[in-house]
């Protein structure tokens, strides 16, 4: 398939899945289901603005959109907090439908036309793959948004998966110290943003790692010792947050954790699936429970894509094929991840599974730039957030969409967000 014919493969995908997100009535759209969440849509909305910036208006807001200035504004998220979003005077949704309509149409005629690389070091599919990868990341937050609907189900409970296996939980992989490349370069990976780049070597210490992600069972032998009344097991910021928000258990769980609300659906916790829902700060708290740390992103890096057998990158934990249903859960259909052991076929060289899909993983890096950091053609993507208060996610949960994750991908919050898609996995030094 030419890179043409994937972009435009992937531009429909995502907005399939936009379209599906956002098929409620018109009250729903306008609903702002928590503080923390634009109404839905807004999310529509601005991801047709970001589109008609970047690809038909050559990122430059002095050329004319179809949207009068005073709209466009709207959707700067930069402007306007989420929280502030329900109040501001939106388009109404089908208005919101129809412009992002007319903006993928130019886009595919723009696409058609799409010239080759020419030498210059700018790569004309880039921005193509930018507008595929912001309007999935708005995909996953509308997911977000969502999980915090009240009321009854609009959501289904999702898609099956594959069974998990036994005797895998709570065991770990040894990854022997040693240099390895983190990050990744333009050329071999035309698609990764500025955050990822460029490829360096760096000097890992040898650690241990979870061969899964931390389970909701596992989770459970946490509360039920007292981990969330302890504040040995807590950082001094973990701990007043813990008091202050009252954290009891993952969000969602009923407060004897038993069951948890899924999209509305109330259910048993399953205790063989990756734990979700929680914060960096309780991340932080289970691992030292467990006589363990957060792995850093250097190291759930080398653990993901290193092969110490050929002393060079895999494009994917498992190899270089593109992500399937039987290696791992992603594109966002399941609404849950996988019991964990459900994805043997997907363990990375050093036998870590489920490093892709399920639950974003908390590490204990905060986000900064790589060396020789260069913003992209979005400038606000990363930069902005370097000195903030954040935290690295790796790997991806069920709700990304496989077409924009690599193992280079990081993503990151506040250390006390909790309504994303997060969850843990525990390292040790060794
Ligand atoms: C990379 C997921 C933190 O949602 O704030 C979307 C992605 N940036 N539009 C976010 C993003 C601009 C970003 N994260
Ligand atoms: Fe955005």
């Amino acid at each position: 398939m030419s890179t043409r014919e994937a972009l435009a493969r992937d531009l429909t995908l995502a907005r399939d899945r936009t379209m599906r997100l956002v098929e409620i009535d018109d009250a729903e759209l306008l609903r702002q289901y928590d503080p923390l969440m634009s109404p839905l849509v807004w999310d529509l909305a601005h991801i047709g603005w970001q589109e008609e910036m970047w690809l038909l208006r050559g990122n430059d807001p002095r050329r004319p959109g179809l949207l009068s200035t005073d709209v466009e504004r709207l959707y700067d998220a930069f402007e306007h907090s989420r929280a502030s979003r329900a109040a501001l005077p939106l388009l109404p949704p089908g208005d919101a439908r129809a412009f992002c309509d007319t903006v993928r149409a130019k886009s595919l005629d723009a696409l058609d036309v799409l010239p080759e690389e020419d030498g210059t070091g700018v790569d004309p599919a880039f921005v193509f793959g930018l507008v595929v990868s912001h309007e999935n990341q708005h995909d996953e937050t509308m997911l977000q948004a969502l999980s915090l609907r009240s009321g009854p189900p609009i959501l289904g409970t999702g898609t099956p998966l594959p069974p998990g296996r036994a005797g895998v939980a709570g065991t770990s992989v040894l990854v022997p110290g040693g240099p390895f490349v983190l990050g990744v370069t333009a050329a071999e990976e035309p698609m990764s943003l500025d955050n990822e780049r460029d490829a360096h070597v760096v000097d890992v210490a040898s650690f241990r790692i979870g061969r899964v992600p931390v389970t909701n069972g596992e989770w459970r032998e946490f509360i039920a010792d007292g981990g969330y009344r302890e504040p040995r097991w807590w950082s001094a910021r973990g701990w007043e947050h813990r008091q202050q928000a009252d954290l009891v258990a993952p969000k969602f769980w009923s407060a004897r954790a038993d069951t948890r609300t899924r999209f509305g659906h109330v259910e048993d916790i399953p205790a063989d699936e990756p734990v979700q829902h929680v914060t960096y700060f309780e991340a932080e708290a289970y691992a030292a429970w467990a006589g363990a740390r957060l792995p850093t992103e250097m190291e759930w890096e080398k653990a993901c894509a290193w092969d110490p057998a050929t002393g060079s990158r895999r494009r994917f934990p498992w190899g270089a094929s593109e992500p399937t249903a039987a290696l791992a859960n992603l594109g966002g259909e399941a609404l849950r991840p996988a019991p964990v052991g459900a994805y043997p076929a997907g363990a990375s060289a050093y036998g870590v599974e489920q490093l892709l899909g399920d639950v974003w993983e908390w590490t204990s890096s905060p986000l900064r730039p790589w060396p020789g950091f260069t913003p992209m053609l979005y400038e606000q993507y990363s930069q902005p957030f370097f000195d903030g208060d954040y935290k690295i996610l790796r790997g991806g949960a069920w709700s990304v969409a496989p077409s924009i994750l690599r193992p280079s991908f990081r993503n990151w919050d506040h250390p006390i967000r909790r309504q994303i898609f997060s969850g843990l996995r525990l390292a040790w030094d060794a």
